[in-house]
């Protein structure tokens, strides 16, 4: 160990003796800022540090040079970057952490200079490479730790002709400047490494989130119409098809385009989706399409479309029918060629694209009245799933019911069991002109204004009690709304109760024969509870 520890006298970059002490000086300093400059305008880690060696070797005659990181799996030292090595010599070289020079400069963070390596013993020269050079010339190797965090994350080693009259201090000096650039470097991408790391899991997790969400499982319906739906689901998912989604505003058209791209071989990809209603007619191109750097003012960097990030996966155009004529013959070319331009630009870009689209316009009145082009019309009108309004499932509207209850009873906190008969009435006999978004929403206030353990009539909005609404009363006076609240209370308590009406009597502190009498004349059927 006797010459590694020497604190040497002699400088690093006078391999010309003419050159002035000054001209070293400045020459440093030319190296730092190239040095900065290459590790702030790289792309790559590695290849940055490749250069950094490089420009040691150009300007301040090093032989050779490594940068060896930590590997945090196997705690050895493998080469990153190399100066004056083969590749495959880079790649066979490794220490373990206190083993030869290197090893301990890693384990102790401390720099260590070896003035002449032939008489080091503890120099383990692993490729035979200095033996080779030094036969005809001694060689010194000066090796620095690169601390992160004040931790040593590697080393920077570097073997230089020996010099009898090298300043070895101020190399030490200098290489560790070079390292510590070197560290802010690796520092900075292990940040963006960790948030890569950080985003990837998190995106892993909310595609898993979504295919759960948009699993078939979460499509709640079971009457006839929606049975033919999910067949017809069933059997265009897994083609290439472009599939039309028609139906009123609310019947669920952007929970069956995820269903189908979900439950296709696209699954893994984009879904990407476009609300062709929400965009203003001057920004809808450059949405569907992109642009290139200065297609018009703003346009301060390339921009990819929708169309170039669904690529592989699926483009869901909602709400067709409100697209304008210019765009609508753009789309239809995109559609055609499966190819475009991005705004302002020449390159034809192709994409593999599904397509869906959906619309709760009558396409063919828009057609009728110019105002939606007719090839369009049949280029999206491949595969057309009719979703049916809510009105006419009826016996799906208290499964959504019951599953917006749940749902959204979870999600407040609160302990809801059920809806009441006369609630569910209620439910059953408007006409839901928002379909089940509007289902939705009214069970999402009830839960919200519900006090007790059970959604009465009254925890549901006016339309439903009136004669708009149910469609069943003409007025709603005093006397009638107390009799509904009365009949709803009996029939609570016989369902409770089974069906059984001296119970329901004690439960609601009053007699049998009154009940009774109340059953009849409300024409309550008991059989009905006793299931
Ligand atoms: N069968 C269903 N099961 C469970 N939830 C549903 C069902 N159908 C619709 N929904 C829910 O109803 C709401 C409205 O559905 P969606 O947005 O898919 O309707 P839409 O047909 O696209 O309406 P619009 O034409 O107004 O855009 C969503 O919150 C959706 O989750
Ligand atoms: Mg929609």
């Amino acid at each position: 160990m006797r010459s590694s520890t020497i604190s040497a006298k002699n400088t690093l970059t006078t391999h010309n003796s003419n050159i002035t002490q000054r001209e070293t000086e400045a020459r440093k300093l030319a190296t730092f800022l190239e040095i900065s400059r290459t590790l702030a305008g790289a792309y790559k880690l590695k290849e940055a540090l490749g250069r950094v060696l490089e420009t040691l070797g150009r300007h301040h005659g090093m032989i050779r040079g490594v940068v060896m990181l930590v590997d945090p799996d196997t705690a050895e030292l493998r080469i990153e970057a190399s100066y004056g090595l083969s590749e495959g010599d880079a790649h066979r070289i490794s220490y373990r952490i206190g083993e030869g020079i290197t090893g301990r400069v890693a384990e102790s963070g401390k720099a260590i200079v070896v003035p002449q390596i032939s008489r080091e013993p503890l120099f383990l020269d692993r490729l035979g490479l200095r033996k080779k050079t030094s036969g005809r010339q001694e060689l010194s190797f000066l090796c620095v730790p690169i601390v992160v965090n004040r931790k040593t994350v590697g080393v920077l080693g570097v073997d230089l002709r020996y010099k009898e009259e090298r300043d070895y201090d101020r190399a030490i000096k200098f290489l560790t400047i070079v390292a510590s650039m070197m560290a802010q470097a690796i520092k900075v991408e292990h940040l963006i490494e960790a948030e890569k790391q950080r985003l990837l899991t998190e995106n892993i997790h909310l595609k898993q989130e979504l295919r759960e969400r948009y699993d078939f499982g979460q499509i709640i319906g079971n009457s006839h119409p929606m049975r033919q739906v999910y067949e017809q689901v069933t059997q265009v998912a897994r083609t290439n098809t472009t599939v039309l989604l028609r139906g009123e505003s609310g019947t669920g058209k952007e929970m069956i385009a995820h269903a189908i791209h979900y439950n296709s071989l696209r699954a893994g990809k984009p879904f990407v989706r476009v609300s062709c209603a929400a965009l203003p007619e001057t920004l809808i191109e450059s949405e569907l399409f992109g642009y290139e750097k200065g297609a018009f003012t703003g346009a301060q960097a390339r921009k990819k479309g929708r169309f170039e990030l669904a690529d592989g996966g699926t483009l869901f155009l909602d709400e067709i029918g409100d697209l304008n004529l210019s765009t609508q013959i753009k789309l239809l070319r995109a559609l055609q060629e499966r190819e475009f331009e991005r705004l302002g630009g020449t390159e034809t870009i192709k994409v593999n694209v599904r397509l869906i689209a959906a619309t709760n316009k009558d396409l063919e009145k828009a057609i009728a009245a110019d105002q939606f082009r007719e090839d369009l019309y049949y280029r999206l009108n491949v595969f057309a799933i009719f979703m049916p309004p809510l009105r006419e499932r009826k016996t799906d509207i208290l499964l959504l019911a019951d599953h917006f209850l749940e749902k959204y009873a979870r999600e407040h906190g609160k302990l809801i069991k059920r809806i009441s008969t006369p609630a569910i009435d209620m439910l059953t006999s408007y006409h839901w002109p928002g379909n089940v978004r509007e289902l939705e929403n009214i069970i999402e206030r009830a839960v919200l204004v519900c006090e007790t353990n059970v959604i009465h009539g009254h925890h549901l909005p006016p339309t439903l009690q009136t004669a708009e609404g149910s469609g069943t009363m003409t007025r709603l006076s005093l006397g009638g709304a107390v009799e509904a609240y009365e009949r709803g209370l009996i029939q609570d308590a016989l369902k409770t109760t089974r069906g059984n009406i001296s119970k329901a009597a004690k439960m609601l502190d009053t007699t049998e024969r009154i009940i009774g009498y109340k059953v009849k004349k409300y024409d309550i059927d008991c059989k009905r509870f006793r299931c």
